[in-house]
């Protein structure tokens, strides 16, 4: 009996190692094959041993560069959002602070439910975006095919991100988007469900095609937010190889449409890009995980045109600045510091690709009349950066909210925060942000601050802003 369950056990061992290798044979040729990799070379042990597990890879920072392997990866619940977008105020950004100012990568973990956000001023933003993209989109719109040996193309991150973007968008705002699915019951869609082939835009009576569409251009449309996808290149730089970029306000994607993460922020003479950002940036970037999405904010103010001139169908300027920076069209309209004095310091010379004027404002920036307070606007950017599953790409999200400085100036507390952090800027950040055109508008912050604290709305007396 012995030597008979000896026997057994060894033919089950044999059988076992047989089937055992056979499956890693399968498995291994399988997300092979779905491999976006450059280089063809075979995943590293550790990514196969992720994928044996089922378990997400969280260290994703193993992969070669410019090699990506598909990882499973299933977004968690999306709960729908409790309230009409219509009745939802945009929500209050206001990333300044009292004191000083350090420039920082400033990123936070993001809530899954929050990828994309939506609220009232919906409706405002696609008529503004869908006429751009009717009238301008090859510019605003770009999809680049691969440089071979470098870095793939922006098109199959598009089409997996269009996918991703339908499944949020109709589990967080049902009310807003509803989706039909492919018959394929292949269930390559979220939750072993079939592919989303076709979305619409509730409020605005649109249907769209998602497999038919153009991915980026529909990304673009269905959304408030400007895109950009990064994709890692075999020289493990991130580059920008696909972007729907609709109301950029003071860059425009094609300026910067293939270059790498650095010279994307090298050539706008980001303050400090080199000496506290580059090098964080781009390890961020290398081992960003899928399952770890980030956010971050950044603001600035802007003049805008009298509402007698301004344009009728973006009157705030929110897809284009251009009481400050001039003309869309204008050829030599890089990005760049300005070349103008700031009233604080020299006038600086651009670094690195730019031509010198971030803004073409110098009779603004020089003039010594007030800035009328009814004109500014704070523009905030609410940003977020998420890497899909199945091709590696990170998506860079780019929410944009417009305040009127006015409306600013009656909440507690913030005139007097606005003119500290004003007044705390850097000079390389005071010339990148144009201080020296909101120098009048220090003055009206500072005595809107006072009224706060007079009629008692405020009275921590730590907060007043420096003289
Ligand atoms: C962790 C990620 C990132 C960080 C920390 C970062 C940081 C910055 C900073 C500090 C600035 C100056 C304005 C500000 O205060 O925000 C800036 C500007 C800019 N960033 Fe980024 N950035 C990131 C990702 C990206 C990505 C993925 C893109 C891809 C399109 C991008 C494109 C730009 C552009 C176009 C500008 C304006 C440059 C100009 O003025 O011409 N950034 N970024």
């Amino acid at each position: 009996m012995a030597s008979i369950f000896n026997s057994l056990d060894q033919r089950d061992v044999l059988l076992a190692s047989v089937f055992a290798g056979l499956s890693v044979w399968v498995i291994y040729k399988r997300y092979a094959s779905k491999s976006t990799s450059l280089l063809n070379g075979a995943p590293k042990d550790t990514q196969l041993a992720s994928q044996l597990t089922g378990k997400p890879p969280v260290a994703t920072q193993q992969h070669e560069p410019g090699e990506w392997i598909p990882v499973p990866f299933n977004y968690p619940s999306v709960a729908p959002c409790a309230d009409d977008p219509r009745s939802i105020k945009p929500i209050p950004y206001r990333p300044f602070k009292w004191g000083e100012y350090h420039v920082t990568m400033g990123i936070r973990s993001m809530a899954w439910d929050e990828w994309f956000e939506l609220d009232d001023q919906f409706i405002d933003y696609h008529r503004i975006r869908e006429h751009r993209l009717r009238t301008r989109g090859d510019r605003l719109v770009q999809v680049l095919p691969p440089t071979p040996g470098l870095v793939n193309g922006g098109f199959d991150a598009a089409t997996e991100l269009v996918q991703e973007m339908a499944e949020y968008l109709s589990r967080r705002y049902p009310t807003t988007y509803t989706v039909k699915r492919s018959e394929d019951v292949t269930g390559s869609g979220w939750y072993g469900l079939p592919s989303i082939k076709e979305i619409t835009i509730v409020p605005v009576g649109k249907t769209y095609k998602v497999d038919a569409e153009d991915p980026m251009t529909l990304a673009g449309t269905l959304v408030q937010e400007d895109i950009a996808i990064m994709i890692e290149g075999s020289d493990g730089r991130y580059y920008l190889q696909a972007g729907a970029i609709v109301i950029p306000g003071m860059w425009r994607l094609q300026d910067k449409i293939g270059m790498s993460l650095d010279d994307i922020h090298v050539s706008g003479t980001v303050p400090q890009f080199e000496s506290k950002l580059q090098l964080s940036m781009s390890r961020f970037f290398r081992r960003m995980p899928v399952d770890k999405p980030v956010t971050r904010t950044n603001y600035s103010l802007q003049i805008v045109a009298h509402p007698d001139i301004a344009d009728p169908i973006d009157p705030n300027e929110l897809s284009w600045a251009k009481t400050m920076k001039g003309d869309e069209e204008d050829e030599d309209n890089k990005p760049g510091f300005m070349n103008v004095n700031d009233s604080h310091g020299p006038t600086r010379q651009t670094s690195g690709g730019g031509n010198g004027n971030r803004f073409v404002i110098t009779d603004l920036v020089n003039s010594t009349s007030a800035v009328d307070p009814s004109l500014v606007r704070m523009r905030v950017e609410r940003q977020t950066l998420r890497r899909l599953p199945r091709t590696g790409a990170i998506i860079f999200g780019i929410r944009t909210y417009l305040t009127p400085l006015e409306d600013l100036a009656s909440e507690p507390e913030v005139p007097g925060r606005l003119a500290s952090a004003i007044r705390s800027w850097p000079e390389d950040v005071a010339l990148y942000k144009a201080r020296a055109a909101f120098e009048s508008v220090l003055g009206y912050l500072d005595e809107r601050h006072a009224g706060q604290v007079a009629c008692g709305l405020i009275s921590n007396s730590s907060t007043e802003p420096r003289a």
